[in-house]
């Protein structure tokens, strides 16, 4: 067998010198999107890595372009397998790629980037629709997996129904998770998702058993020669895409950054599944390069919080009740204001200071102004470090983007596992806009729902001051005793406004 041959719609006849280009093309592409894989494993080489695999990609759409002339017998080669493959239309092609285009690239340049974990969301989703809808449209194409052209049937059969499940649970899921991280659900509703947990576990119990049997009553029925009425494929993919909506819906707030990373690793293995069924070794890479890295995050992030995916996926955690921690807050303790004067005198005069950034720094844009606060401290002796949680912010990494965006330079930003063992040893942690990642009620509150949940040691710190605007909840919707200690002072407002006004303090010192 021609191993170059594997990378195009296969032919029965000798391949062209045209196939081994587009072979060539291919190859080219995977390595790219590898070594681009390898520039996002630390922030550095992140921005280049990216831009490698966009190549990548560019490259490999060019080559799909250049299957369709050979595959229709246009580029002087033979055509396709046999005289009832039909010829593939390049005007539909493009206007795909265009509409692609359109509409990816404006919301891609516009939106801010305290909402790209949204546009991540819907970005997946999207991958993770259309993937089910090319195991719908194969289904149609061969009949019912009756009638199979260039492809044997077993990997179609398969590849097929594995791409729509995991492709339609992505879709409806990534819908459900966008939705949420929009704020387009109400409130009261969510919370109710939340607390109906059992009964969505139950109800996915069910949806599962219905699309399993569904799958391989069609697999049985191919093997026996196909022909079902489409009308199964469509139940298939209903019951999939219900059990994508009822498995998101009562996630609760601290577990939305796991879920989402786990959409993400669904949507490239069953991109994957419908590169089987197309016998197009491109889409089962790029599938598979997505899903093993999608898995690995998933797997990281779920150990960073302390938690098992399977009690993410079947349990209700960081829900938005506002008990545990926040009554305990709430019930009693007094919160102290400070200003910005009197923050600057006691972080002018520590030895060491940690910076804790959180969701509202980006909020603000405050990360210049945080910048050059640190920079006018360090020019008075103080030691300034940044403490880095995994899921602070909206975003894997969200926190690093953006201190990286103002220059700090990266070995001061300290990751939670290396940083936490020294707040007790620190004159001054100052909170900007962050909230669940300090929550100390994770660590001392059984009945808080984030029990359990990783935190940076704000609290151990001698001196605590937090910037944000007033006494609202971070994204769980739980309240943080942190606010209530007594070594913390709260300097309300906008983070940059704040932060600026710090500067001048300093500067006047
Ligand atoms: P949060 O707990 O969300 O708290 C952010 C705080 O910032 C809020 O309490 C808010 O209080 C304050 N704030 C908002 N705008 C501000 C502004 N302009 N100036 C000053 N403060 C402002 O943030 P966090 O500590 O970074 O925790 C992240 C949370 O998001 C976790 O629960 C995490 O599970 C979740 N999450 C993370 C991700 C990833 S992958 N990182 C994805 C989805 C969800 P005020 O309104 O009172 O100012």
């Amino acid at each position: 067998m021609d191993i170059f041959n594997v990378f195009i719609v296969p032919t029965q006849t000798a391949p062209s010198s045209w196939s081994y280009l587009v072979s060539g093309l291919y190859i080219l592409a995977f390595g790219l999107f590898i070594y681009g894989l390898m520039g996002l494993t630390g922030p550095k080489t992140a921005v280049r890595g990216n831009w490698i695999a966009a190549i990548g990609m560019i490259i490999a759409i060019i080559a799909t372009m250049l299957n369709v002339p050979i595959r229709n017998g246009e580029l002087g080669g033979p055509a396709g397998s046999d005289a009832s493959t039909p010829t593939i239309n390049w005007v539909l092609i493009a206007v795909g790629l265009i509409v692609g285009v359109a509409l990816g690239i404006p919301p891609a340049l516009k939106t801010k980037m305290t909402a790209m974990p949204q546009l991540v969301a819907l970005f997946n989703g999207v991958g993770g629709g259309t993937v089910a809808l090319i195991a719908w449209a194969e289904f149609i194409e061969t009949d019912g997996f009756h009638h199979f052209r260039d492809t044997p049937a077993g990997p179609v059969v398969a590849g097929s129904l594995i791409a729509a499940i995991i492709g339609s649970v992505s879709f409806w899921g990534s819908l459900v998770a966008f939705a949420k991280l929009q704020e387009l659900l109400n409130k009261n509703l969510e919370k109710s998702l939340v607390k109906a947990a059992k009964s969505f576990q139950l109800a996915n119990i069910v949806l599962m058993v219905i699309s399993l049997a569904i799958a391989i009553f069609l697999a049985v029925d191919a093997a026996n020669g196909g022909g079902a009425s489409v009308w199964w494929i469509v139940g298939l993919l209903i019951a999939s895409g219900v059990m994508g909506l009822f498995v998101v819906f009562p996630i609760g707030g601290a577990d939305m950054p796991v879920v989402i990373s786990l959409l993400n690793a669904l949507t490239g293995l069953s991109a994957a599944a419908a590169g089987i069924a197309l016998n197009n070794t491109a889409m089962i890479v790029a599938g598979m390069i997505v899903g093993a890295s999608g898995s690995i995050l998933t797997n990281l992030m779920a150990k960073a919080m302390n938690r098992s995916i399977p009690a993410i996926v079947f349990g209700a955690f960081g829900g938005g009740d506002e008990g545990g921690a926040g009554a305990a807050g709430a019930a009693g303790g007094t919160v102290k204001a400070t200003s910005a004067a009197d923050a600057a005198i006691q972080m002018a005069y520590a030895n060491q200071v940690i910076v804790v950034p959180g969701y509202g720094l980006a909020v603000a844009q405050a990360q210049h102004a945080v910048k050059e606060m640190a920079s006018l401290l360090e020019s008075k002796g103080v030691e300034v470090k940044y403490a880095i949680h995994p899921v602070a912010g909206r975003m894997p990494g969200h926190m690093n983007v953006l201190l990286a965006e103002a220059d700090v330079p990266y070995d001061a930003m300290k990751e939670m596992d290396d940083i936490n063992g020294e707040f007790n040893r620190t004159d001054v942690a100052i909170v900007i806009g962050a909230n669940d990642v300090t929550n100390p009620a994770a660590r001392n509150d059984p009945s808080s729902p984030i029990h359990g949940m990783p935190i940076l040691n704000v609290d151990q710190a001698r001196s605590v001051i937090v910037l944000k605007r007033g006494m609202s909840s971070g994204y769980a919707g739980i309240e943080n005793p942190l606010f209530y200690l007594d070594q913390t002072s709260m300097l309300f407002g906008d983070a940059k406004k704040s932060v600026d006004a710090v500067i001048e303090e300093l500067k006047a010192l």
